[in-house]
């Protein structure tokens, strides 16, 4: 907790350590009231460091130190000064061995950072700055070090003992204690430490790399988690081979462990070769798991295996340059999945994210750029501006340098960089210097915040056949940055004719004509002339999303049911029928404000009727079209956010929707009925989807027959992703008896299943009825609750405050209150979960003023709580500035 006022990090401040460790030597006593941490390290001194007579300073947090020497001379506590997050020797040699003995008490650490336990179990969480919670160090990630860990602990309590790197010696103890040694030979900061201890089994697998190594695969779980490992290890067995012939990478050791624990802060941590997993980012099997929680449990698998080349072999010098390793991890596992799956569905759902949870996080209080400049609490960093705006720049370069230059820039970066740590700037060298391209106003994507906005006109000039399309760039001020440069913007577009794609002739260019052209906008203001054009073209503008701004664009509803017809791509198809729903919403809000009866225009109800009838179109596609613009999208592009008016608006077209096209929705239901055996395979997954689709439709007419085929799919599906579908329509309907018996039967079915259980408790928090909010404070008494799980509380809280805006932005405030009492009680046992909560009271500026004015007393009163995490304070008081 703060001591006075946290301190500001900047990233102009950063200088190069004054000490390097060569080697670090653990050696872990874990007993029952405490665990001794005693470290013996290699230290010498930076002589790339300026200051050559510097003090050694430690980071070190919340440690009972016991001894300290330097070459085996114990030190008296005169030599050193400990203080709250440091101990500092004034005078140490060159070279030196110092061995520190802590205590720590990881059964107290509700914090889930450093050593702590879940269940029965030990395991840790390094990073960012988790270490120092474990002994002291140099916490940073500039300094790597070969580590070896040695494990003492009970045999029957932990039989099994894991850390980085090879298994090297091991052994017994008189006592009922057995040892076991580890030595990773890898240089790696010490964020990418892990340890675990626990009565964990394991299912075991083997990969064959390229160059003919054989890698054992082991996921280690509880017991009762033994029938889910299959997904992920067929997830881990695909990424493995897939880095190898997309990016050439191999694996790098003999051994590739997986560990999940229920209780984790995150998804996933790429610790070398011991990868620690959120139990609901590795499990899966079809009966307790949703098509979802399938797709999440590949790509995040994915995600911490790409990471061995992104992030371990090639680490980040230091914290401001995190994306450097998460945006380009997070673009390596999205070409993955898309490899995997369907590309345009998985393209369409980070777009949906990026353009809800991203674009509201560029426009709010916490806005900062890709590469920040300054922190107060880096955990409050690992945001989705980071991750997926950090990869959506990656992808950017990627198109701009085209696959083969891509790939030849990735093989530089790793060759050139491998073992060390470094920028955000070295990785945009080795792109510049392998492609020859000059990326200099390119860089604006990593130092400026904000979403940059595209405004383009066109105009046909039917004599001449030329059409012209006008491009004007800006980006609004974000904190501590009031005026923008122009950003180089890739614009993909092409002009869609009657008969398809024109072809594309820019004027004064010596290219030949293609379909499509990527236009690269790199003025405040730009004018792009097309030749050769015989008819009146529909622009197909930013095409696969190829940058992430915001485009305006006049299009009459008329053009936007063209586009979403007979566009060539499928992001464009998908982003019209957005649009259109964006358009004709919006009236109805306005309607809905002017106390007048809503009407929904006959063109949105065509449009999906088209598309509800032709059995050609891609399912996947047809179901993602057919959902109307969410809350949440409507929220962000909002000037001025009424949450009550949003919501009866779409809940008005949905019934509508409903009411007019019942039996093309009845028919799309039943002719997709599956009765094969479940596979998370993009085929089964885009039936189950547009059959939920229309399920949720018809749920919408309140009758029986509706009803009965409901009930039947809650109680006769085999797999979770129809019972949730059939679960969620139940409990949003009016039907109070079948909702209550289908809550309670789920329960008692299921009651074993933890996360099966967040499933239950998010559908609770996400119901849209009034008078939930009572139930969920219910539900913060159920046996099955706990305040110290970050997933009970992402589902109950979480899912409440971020998925239920109707009932949390109450007009009389209850919502927000109830919000800010839990973040109260979260402050102090998990500081990193109490900051993420606080997301949704964030924004209050964008509220009407009455639903403003209560927010931001409810952060006031949080601001004057006692004992404030930096972690909230830091989000705190950037919200209230
Ligand atoms: N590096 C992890 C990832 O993206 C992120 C992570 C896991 C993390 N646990 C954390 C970040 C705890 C901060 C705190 O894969
Ligand atoms: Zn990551």
């Amino acid at each position: 907790m703060r001591d006075a006022q946290p301190k500001t990090i900047y990233l102009k401040d950063y200088q190069v350590p004054d000490f390097l460790i060569e080697t670090t030597d653990l050696e872990f006593t874990l007993g029952q009231h405490s665990t001794e941490v005693r470290a013996l390290l290699t230290m010498v001194r930076n002589t790339a460091s300026k200051d050559q007579q510097a003090a050694l300073v430690l980071d070190g947090q919340e440690l009972s130190l016991k001894s300290v020497a330097i070459d085996d001379n114990e030190l008296s506590p005169s030599e050193y000064e400990v203080t709250d997050e440091s101990l500092t020797i004034n005078s140490v040699p060159d070279r030196f061995q110092l061995t520190t003995v802590v205590e720590i008490k990881p059964q107290l650490n509700t914090s889930l950072e450093g050593l702590y336990r879940s269940n029965t179990m030990y395991c840790t969480q390094c990073e960012a700055e988790g270490f120092r919670k474990i002994t002291w160090y140099l916490d940073r990630p500039d300094v790597m070090s070969v580590f070896t860990t040695t494990i003492t602990a009970d045999k029957t309590l932990y039989p099994v003992l894991l850390s980085n790197g090879n298994n090297v010696d091991s052994g017994e103890l008189e006592d009922g204690k057995h040892w076991v040694k580890w030595h990773d030979p890898f240089k790696k900061p010490a964020y990418l430490f892990a340890l675990v201890a626990g009565k964990l089994e394991y299912i075991e697998d083997h990969f064959t790399t390229m160059n003919g190594a054989d890698v054992t695969l082991r996921i280690y779980v509880e017991t009762k988690d033994l029938d889910k490992c299959d997904h992920a290890m067929t997830s881990l067995i695909h990424s493995m081979k897939w880095d190898e012939e997309v990016y050439g990478r191999e694996y790098d050791l003999n051994i590739f462990n997986i560990v999940a624990v229920d209780d984790f802060n995150m998804g996933a941590m790429e610790n070398k070769s011991l990868n620690i997993f959120n139990t609901s980012c590795v499990l899966a099997k079809p009966e307790t798991t949703t098509d979802a929680g399938f797709q999440r449990v590949e790509a995040v698998v994915a995600h911490e295996y790409f990471h061995n080349w992104s992030g371990n072999r090639v680490t980040c010098r230091d914290w401001f340059q995190l994306s450097l390793k998460e945006g380009f991890t997070v673009y390596r596992d999205a070409e993955f999945s898309a490899d995997m799956g369907s590309p345009t569905v998985k393209r369409v759902e980070d777009v949906q994210l990026l353009r809800t949870l991203q674009f509201a996080e560029d426009g709010g209080p916490m806005s900062h750029p890709v590469r920040p400049a300054s922190f107060i609490e880096i955990s409050n960093f690992y945001t989705v501006t980071i991750y997926e705006k950090g990869a959506e720049v990656v992808r950017m370069m990627a198109n701009l340098l085209g696959p083969e230059l891509f790939r030849k820039a990735t093989d530089y970066y790793f060759d050139q960089h491998d073992g060390q740590a470094v920028t955000c700037e070295d990785f945009v060298l080795a792109m510049e210097k392998v492609s020859g391209r000059d990326l200099q106003q390119f860089r604006n994507w990593y130092s400026q915040a904000g979403t940059p906005r595209i405004a383009v006109t066109g105009e046909y000039d039917a004599e001449q056949q030329k059409y012209q399309l006008m491009v004007k760039q800006s980006c609004p001020p974000t904190p501590g940055q009031s005026e923008k440069q122009p950003f180089h913007i890739p614009l993909a577009v092409a002009l869609v004719g009657e008969q398809g794609d024109l072809p594309l002739q820019l004027e004064n260019s010596a290219e030949q004509a293609t379909s499509s052209l990527v236009l690269d906008v790199t003025e405040a203001e730009q004018c792009f002339t097309f030749t050769g054009i015989k008819e009146a073209p529909v622009p197909s503008l930013l095409r696969g999303f190829s940058a992430p701004v915001k485009l305006q664009f006049d299009y009459s509803r008329d053009q936007l049911c063209f586009l979403m017809q007979h566009d060539s791509d499928g992001f464009v198809r998908w982003d019209a029928a957005q649009q259109l729903g964006v358009q004709i919403l919006n009236d109805m809000v306005e309607s809905y404000q002017a106390g007048e009866t809503m009407s929904v225009d006959a063109r949105l109800v065509s449009a999906y009727k088209t598309l509800l009838l032709d059995k050609t179109l891609d399912k996947a596609m047809v179901a993602l079209m057919l959902n109307l613009p969410t809350e949440s999208y409507m929220t962000e592009i909002s000037e001025q956010v009424d949450v009550q008016a949003i919501h009866a608006a779409r809940l008005f077209a949905q019934q509508h929707i409903a009411r007019q096209l019942t039996d093309e929705l009845w028919d799309v239901y039943r002719s997709n009925q599956q009765t094969e055996p479940y596979q998370a395979t993009s085929a089964q997954i885009a039936r189950r989807s547009i059959k939920n689709t229309a399920l949720h439709y018809l749920m919408l007419l309140e009758n029986d027959d509706i009803y009965n085929s409901c009930w039947q799919q809650y109680e006769q599906s085999a797999n979770m992703t129809d019972v949730m579908a059939a679960l969620s329509a139940l409990v949003n309907s009016s039907n109070d008896a079948l909702k209550a018996k289908a809550l309670e039967s789920f329960y008692q079915r299921w009651q074993h299943e933890a996360l099966v259980v967040n499933q239950w408790f998010m559908v609770q928090a996400a119901c849209r009825a009034p008078g939930t909010l009572q139930s969920i404070k219910q539900l913060l008494n159920h046996d099955a609750f706990d305040i110290k799980n970050p997933n009970k509380v992402r589902a109950l809280i979480g899912g409440f405050c971020g998925q239920n805006a109707v009932n949390f932005h109450n007009p009389d405030g209850s919502g927000y209150r109830f919000l800010a009492d839990q973040i109260i009680a979260l402050n102090q046992l998990n500081p990193q979960v109490a900051a993420r909560m606080l997301g949704p009271l964030t924004k209050w500026k964008k509220y009407i003023p009455e639903s403003a004015n209560l927010m931001k007393a409810e952060l006031e009163r949080i601001m004057a709580s006692k004992a404030l995490s930096k972690d909230v304070y830091e989000v705190v008081s950037k919200s209230l500035q």
